[in-house]
């Protein structure tokens, strides 16, 4: 059996942090506590989440994992932080491209130790849009990976227009790999249900799932346009209208919902934290301890419905990893490797 192979493709960026007791008003300075530059970008995360999780011990690594994605070329921070953190992880970072006329990325977040480390992000995408605007570029890139019955994950902080050229190459049924999308942040414009249909996991927190329902809006009651809906209720409307075979809604505290449309559905509580530090990644390590407990079940070649029998404790052990990554501070550096676990 080929190894399991996951290919993210999505951002890289520098994340400057600024720890403070709560957030300014408008119009006020405050002094803050700290400042940390430090490796991020969902999609890099992502990969060094699913990298992570393949160790189930310090030497031995369950899957290939790769980097699709651009940064600023001889950018210090890349070379300090953003490569040595992916290659350590064990993430091949062949795909990431250097551009000569663009900036890496970045984030500027703002975390509030007083409202349990929540965070709030400024993201300038740089190389993040002007690396990666060409669909066949892009897919070019993908050639050497074998993914065949392999995962392809993807994030929003590339362009939208690559984003749906990407999804309509990976969800056409001739294409065997499958699809993961976590819509974060979810693009303005949406995603049009063409493109979602043939989804294999759509991954979203709260907010995400709402502002995603813009995809099913012809398919919503006038009841449920305006209400408030709850995730059993959510789900099915991408089951049915979306075509996506699984859905995740991550709850934060309350843990994570998660559906399949082979029936298989229920709620799996978060892990014990004793204190919550900075909830930056939390997200990203979610996916990509599930995108990795995912990416092992396919290389199986098993039909997609006999991951009902092992999605629950795909979701808990991905709870447990997010546990884990918020009781350190950073993006990045502060994912579990799975041998930590
Ligand atoms: O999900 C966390 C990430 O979002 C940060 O690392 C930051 O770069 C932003 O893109």
């Amino acid at each position: 059996m080929a190894p399991p192979q996951i290919c993210v493709i999505g951002s890289l960026n520098i994340d400057f942090v600024t720890y403070t007791p709560r957030c300014p008003d408008a119009g006020e300075t405050l002094t803050a506590s700290s400042l940390a530059i430090s490796a991020g970008g969902k999609g890099a995360n992502q990969a060094v989440a699913c990298g992570r999780a393949s160790f189930a011990a310090r030497d031995s690594q369950e899957a290939a994992v790769s980097m699709i994605g651009a940064v600023g070329a001889g950018d210090p921070y890349y070379a300090a932080l953003l490569r040595p953190t992916l290659e350590g992880s064990g993430v091949s970072t062949k795909g990431i491209q250097e551009k000569t006329d663009s900036q890496t990325g970045s984030a500027t977040i703002i975390v509030d130790e007083g409202a349990g480390g929540e965070n709030r992000i400024l993201f300038v995408p740089g190389a993040n849009y002007t690396g990666m605007d060409k669909v066949d570029a892009v897919l070019a890139t993908t050639q050497d990976i074998h993914l065949d019955q392999g995962v392809v994950v993807m994030q929003g902080e590339i362009p939208r227009a690559t984003t749906l050229g990407l999804m309509k190459h990976f969800n056409d049924p001739a294409c065997r790999s499958h699809l993961i999308f976590n819509p974060a942040p979810v693009f303005t414009e949406g995603i049009p249900l063409p493109a979602l249909a043939g989804t294999s996991v759509l991954a979203m927190n709260e907010t995400e799932a709402v502002l995603m329902t813009q995809s099913v809006a012809e398919y919503l009651r006038p009841d449920q346009a305006t209400a408030e809906l709850k995730p059993e209720e959510l789900a099915p409307l991408f089951h049915q209208h979306a075509k996506v075979h699984i859905v995740l809604i991550t709850l934060g505290a309350k843990g994570a919902y998660f559906s399949t449309a082979t029936g298989k559905q229920g709620f799996a509580p978060s892990a014990a934290v004793e204190k919550v530090v900075d909830t930056t990644a939390a997200g990203d390590t979610f996916v990509g301890y599930f995108a990795t407990a995912f990416a092992k079940f396919v290389a199986t070649g098993a039909a997609l419905e006999e991951f009902d029998a092992q999605i629950e404790t795909a979701v808990r052990r991905a709870n447990v990893a997010a546990a884990g990554c918020v009781q350190r501070k950073g993006a990045m550096q502060s994912i579990p490797f799975a041998y930590e676990i």
